[in-house]
């Protein structure tokens, strides 16, 4: 099916694909947002280029695909909750994306998807992969698939979110952070599609079977995503955006661009409890 409020240029054949013919500064049509969400859902990320928001309209962009979502452990800036800042400079110690990951796949409800827009990049690098949960699912063997159906596995915060406010310096004694069991492999709710749904950053082990078992398997589908077939590269300009879906792909930052600044906003919609329609 053709689009007509927006032109979508697909970038490979599994995933990814660039909007042009729309400004994300005004407010947009009912037909401009089910054509956005459709492109989302056909290519599981979408980019954007030339395109100078500030808060207020990235917020409004974000509402259009759902209720917004607060990040359990990086706050807002001044009365702006719902806002992930996504800064890098000279005196960090690791980036924030920087091992392929669903958004706080720990959450019960884990993020349906992610909107974010840079506002500085640096001179040469700091691109972000995508890679689609689709395309791993579907390249395993038959056998594999009916037995990662029948399992489940935990995410947990805690290990992510300690290791980083501890390199900041930041003491989080005490604090409690989502932890939850989903099914290894999801039922996309809008295209019925499945993907593997368990990640390096959040996914700490498969319930009920051994270690051993557990580590063997994650590693297998962790692999997976690094696989390049099934991915794309987007390289930012200032001002470009990306529009992510959590449920369907998994993403990682690249850091080869120390000490240079890359900074922005990510705005991050709220998603279901994952589930396997088998
Ligand atoms: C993130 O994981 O949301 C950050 C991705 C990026 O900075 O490219």
């Amino acid at each position: 099916m053709s689009y007509k409020t927006i032109h979508v240029k697909p970038l490979t054949r599994h995933i990814g694909a660039e909007i042009s013919g729309i400004d994300l500064s005004i407010p947009l049509s009912a037909e401009q947002v089910a054509e956005l969400r459709r492109a989302l859902l056909d290519h599981l990320v979408i980019f954007f280029r030339r395109q100078p928001i500030n808060l207020d309209q990235h917020l409004a962009l974000g509402r259009y695909f759902g209720t917004l979502h607060v990040h359990p452990n990086s706050p807002g800036p001044d009365g702006y909750p719902e806002v992930l800042p996504i800064h890098t400079d000279a005196n960090s110690r690791r980036i924030a994306g920087d091992r392929w990951h669903s958004d706080v796949s720990c959450d019960e409800a884990p993020p349906l998807g992610s909107i974010l827009h840079l506002h500085t990049v640096p001179p040469v690098g700091g691109d972000t992969l995508f890679s689609s949960a689709y395309a791993v699912y579907e390249s395993l063997s038959p056998g594999l698939r009916g037995y990662l159906e029948g399992l489940t596995a935990t995410h947990d915060g805690g290990p992510n979110y300690r290791e980083r406010n501890r390199l900041k310096g930041i003491d989080d004694t005490g604090k409690v952070y989502p932890k939850a069991s989903h099914p290894v492999v999801r039922t996309h709710p809008e295209s019925g599609r499945k993907g593997v749904f368990v990640n390096p950053a959040f996914t700490t082990h498969l319930d009920n079977v051994s270690k051993a078992e557990s580590d063997a398997i994650l590693n297998l589908l962790f692999d997976r995503f690094a696989v390049p077939d099934y991915q794309v590269r987007f390289t930012w300009d200032r001002d470009s955006i990306a529009f992510w879906d959590n449920r369907s792909c998994q993403h990682l930052a690249v850091w080869d661009y120390f000490p240079e600044v890359r900074s922005g906003y990510r705005v991050t919609i709220n998603g279901d409890k994952p589930y396997l329609r088998t």
